[in-house]
């Protein structure tokens, strides 16, 4: 057992971030995220994400907060000038320890931050309007996150859209949109940075979310956007789509946005899936037992099964296509970005992947949302 005066030590160096993770009663959220403000009234603020709803509130005593937290939860990390991750018991810490300094892929994820495709200082007053950016043009710290997560996923996607010439018309669809802080960041970059033609559509099912969307799109000039409230899996476009991009939409709303885009051919799709439950409850315990016991790995289990299935679909029509974390996981446990570019894939290679497919079905004792859609 370790003394909680050693965690408390940590704590009045002032860390940048703690996380705590793997909650001990189903009502919590996944994790609990205390992130120090920087010019806020409390020094820290606690954000708990529920599935459609997140949660801020002020911290104004970080070691009574933690104290207090402690016994909700299995594992605390902290990250601060030195990193530390604390396994946890019945509101005491059981054990404490250092993590190893940065990792490479760190230190690059770093230096890529300074040389992001939309920056501080941007004449971008959507994102002030949306609480990205202070009046000032500054990233406001509690969507420092989002902020980095956005411009990983753009410059993803300007990887594969370097074809494309100043006067070129691309069509965007983005499904699951929400807020639309990725459209308008999407939109703001091709348009004004790359000289493109854009017309992009958000969807999503929130009514009032699109209005307002529709309301800004049109307050700010960004004419070739609007919004529309519909659900993705019956949404069809009015003309072609050349790019689908999707960030978190739930569950298995990513597979509507898959079936989507295989049956309408589009070239590019850009798809971060999140929160996916659905092969947790089928996969054969039987076979895996050991991986099938503990909540946690199955889940986690479940969702590399599902995206892995969701690769191999979209090679079985035609698509190149491979999966990498688009930010770190210390950001977001949703870091897995699935991108597809359409390719004609050989019959053979086809046929090897759609027995993957069906073993994978064979294992589940059902077939996942996605193979059914594709059936309809
Ligand atoms: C986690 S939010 C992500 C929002 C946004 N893409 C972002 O990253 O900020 C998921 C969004 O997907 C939308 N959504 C979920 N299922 C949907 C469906 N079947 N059709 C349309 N929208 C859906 C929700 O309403 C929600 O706004």
């Amino acid at each position: 057992m370790v003394p909680f005066e050693k965690l408390a030590a940590l704590l009045a160096k002032q860390p940048n971030k703690l996380v705590f993770s793997r909650p001990l009663h189903e009502d919590l959220p996944r994790n609990l995220v205390l992130q120090k403000i920087e010019k806020g009234k409390a020094p820290y603020q606690a954000v708990r994400q529920f599935e459609k709803k997140v949660f801020h509130t002020p911290v104004w005593d970080l070691v009574a907060y933690v104290r207090e937290a402690l016994p909700l939860w299995r594992e605390l990390h902290v990250f601060g000038e030195e990193d530390y991750s604390a396994l946890l018991s019945k509101g005491n810490v059981v054990s404490l320890k250092k993590l190893p300094k940065q990792s490479k892929a760190v230190a690059v994820a770093h230096n890529r931050e300074k040389n992001r495709l939309i920056a501080e200082g941007d004449d971008l007053p959507i994102f002030v309007k949306l609480g990205i950016f202070t009046k000032e043009g500054k990233v406001v710290a509690a969507k420092q996150e989002k902020f980095r997560q956005i411009n990983r996923y753009l410059e993803l996607l300007m990887d594969v859209l370097k074809e494309y010439k100043p006067g070129d018309s691309l069509r965007v669809a983005d499904y699951g949109c929400g807020k639309s802080y990725l459209s308008f960041a999407v939109y703001y970059y091709l348009t004004v940075k790359r000289g493109l033609k854009v017309d992009l559509v958000g969807v999503d099912l929130k009514e009032d979310v699109m209005e307002e969307c529709n309301r800004l799109a049109q307050e700010y000039g960004y004419e070739g956007m609007r919004f529309v409230c519909a659900n993705i899996r019956d949404y069809k476009p009015e003309a072609p789509i050349d790019l689908v991009i999707s960030l978190h939409a739930c569950d298995v709303a990513t597979d509507y946005v898959l079936d989507g885009a295989i049956r309408q051919g589009v070239k590019h799709i850009f798809a971060a899936p999140c929160c996916q439950h659905e092969l947790a409850k089928t996969l054969d315990g039987a076979l895996m037992p050991m991986m099938m016991r503990h909540g946690i790995v199955r889940e986690r289990l479940a969702a590399l099964a599902t995206d892995s299935l969701r690769v191999a679909v979209l090679e079985t029509h035609d698509y190149s296509v491979d999966i990498v974390e688009f930010v770190d996981l210390a950001d977001s446990p949703k870091n897995l970005l699935i991108r597809a570019v359409k390719h004609t894939q050989s019959v053979g290679f086809k046929q090897a992947r759609q027995a993957e497919i069906d073993s994978l079905v064979a294992l589940c004792g059902k077939k996942p949302t996605l193979l059914r859609l594709l059936e309809e």
